[in-house]
């Protein structure tokens, strides 16, 4: 059939209709937010580049969790900004590193919490680059190290899914076996399997304080322009016991997040990183754009190309509206 008979347009004209046949439906139960916290107390320090986000001491960490809990998003993504930092990132191998006293102290206050610890050493090393420098690289296989003995640690913690964000080769394997021989069998790892090499991670470097002192992440995070390179990353990480893989960022890389939910029968998450959130931050200040229309558009088209789980500065909003 074709025109007249068909008319698109006649599901279009009634707004309970259209939402009956509508074909995405974003959901609270989507959604994570992602933290920052930092030590003191009594600590709010503004992130100027992504409005509304702060480094929180471990004190205001915990109100700022339970704005989450309330707002119906149950899960938060944690980063830390320590006290100091070393050439390895050891200080985040410890009990008493900012995220593990932080999970501890958010899991005595709240119950109904689901706590993601990303896994990476830039925050903690002292040049900035998410592991150990051998000849002015990051180097791989030491870098496994560091990486398992602080999912150890955080799992120790109580965290409960852990999110390794460093595009070391091998690092899910090394990683499910520290846990498994720890009796950790029941944590997941959701791993950043396809990362790119992004310019769109520029406000977040503000926020965790670590951006690489020197040179690039070029030789570890992936190149913008491969599709299929990322579609290896998946595999590998799906092999080596990834029980959710992450595409990252999302909204330049929705074809990636497309072709790992039609080529993979596995739970996908995208993460809407810090520069596509501060873009409509900035173009909403300026009433350039309707912001909140933007952002709820944003994170349907990311559900829509097939993420399960959305990480996203915008989580608290977009809850608030999605509860209107
Ligand atoms: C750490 C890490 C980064 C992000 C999440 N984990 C930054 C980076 O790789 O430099 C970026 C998140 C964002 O931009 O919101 N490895």
């Amino acid at each position: 059939m074709i025109f007249p008979e068909t008319r698109l347009r006649r599901l279009r004209y009634n707004s309970i209709l259209r939402d009956m046949v509508s074909e995405t439906q974003l959901s609270v139960n989507d959604l994570v937010m992602p933290l920052f916290v930092c030590p003191g107390s009594n600590v709010r320090n503004p992130i100027s580049s992504m409005p509304g986000n702060f480094q929180l001491s471990i004190d205001l960490l915990i109100d700022e969790c339970k704005k989450v809990v309330k707002s119906g998003v149950k899960s938060v993504l944690l980063f830390g900004i320590p006290e100091s930092k070393d050439e390895h990132g050891h200080v985040a191998c410890t009990a008493d590193g900012i995220v593990q006293k932080a999970i501890i102290a958010i899991k005595k206050e709240i119950d109904d919490i689901y706590i993601i610890a990303d896994v990476c050493n830039c925050e903690y090393t002292t040049h900035g680059h998410c592991g150990t420098i051998i000849d002015n690289d990051v180097d791989n296989d030491l870098t496994l190290k560091t990486l398992a003995k602080q999912s150890l640690s955080l799992a120790q913690a109580g965290a409960d899914i852990l999110a390794p964000s460093d595009m070391m080769d091998g690092r899910v394997q090394e990683i499910r076996k520290i846990l498994d021989e720890n009796k950790f069998e029941k944590i997941p790892i959701m791993s950043y399997a396809a990362k790119y090499s992004s310019g769109f991670y520029g406000p977040f470097r503000e926020a965790a304080e670590s951006a690489p002192k020197f040179g690039n992440r070029n030789t570890y995070q992936m190149n913008p322009a491969n599709s299929d390179e990322a579609m290896r990353e998946v595999e590998l990480d799906i092999n080596e016991g990834a029980d959710i893989v992450m595409v990252k960022p999302a909204l330049s890389y929705l074809d990636i997040i497309y072709r790992t939910k039609n080529e993979f029968n596995i739970p996908v998450a995208a993460y809407n990183v810090s520069g596509e959130f501060s873009m409509v931050k900035a173009a909403g200040e300026k009433d350039w754009i309707d912001q909140n229309r933007v952002m709820m558009e944003i994170l349907t088209s990311i559900k829509r190309a097939g993420a399960d789980i959305i990480i996203t500065y915008h989580a608290v909003d977009a809850a608030n509206i999605l509860n209107m």
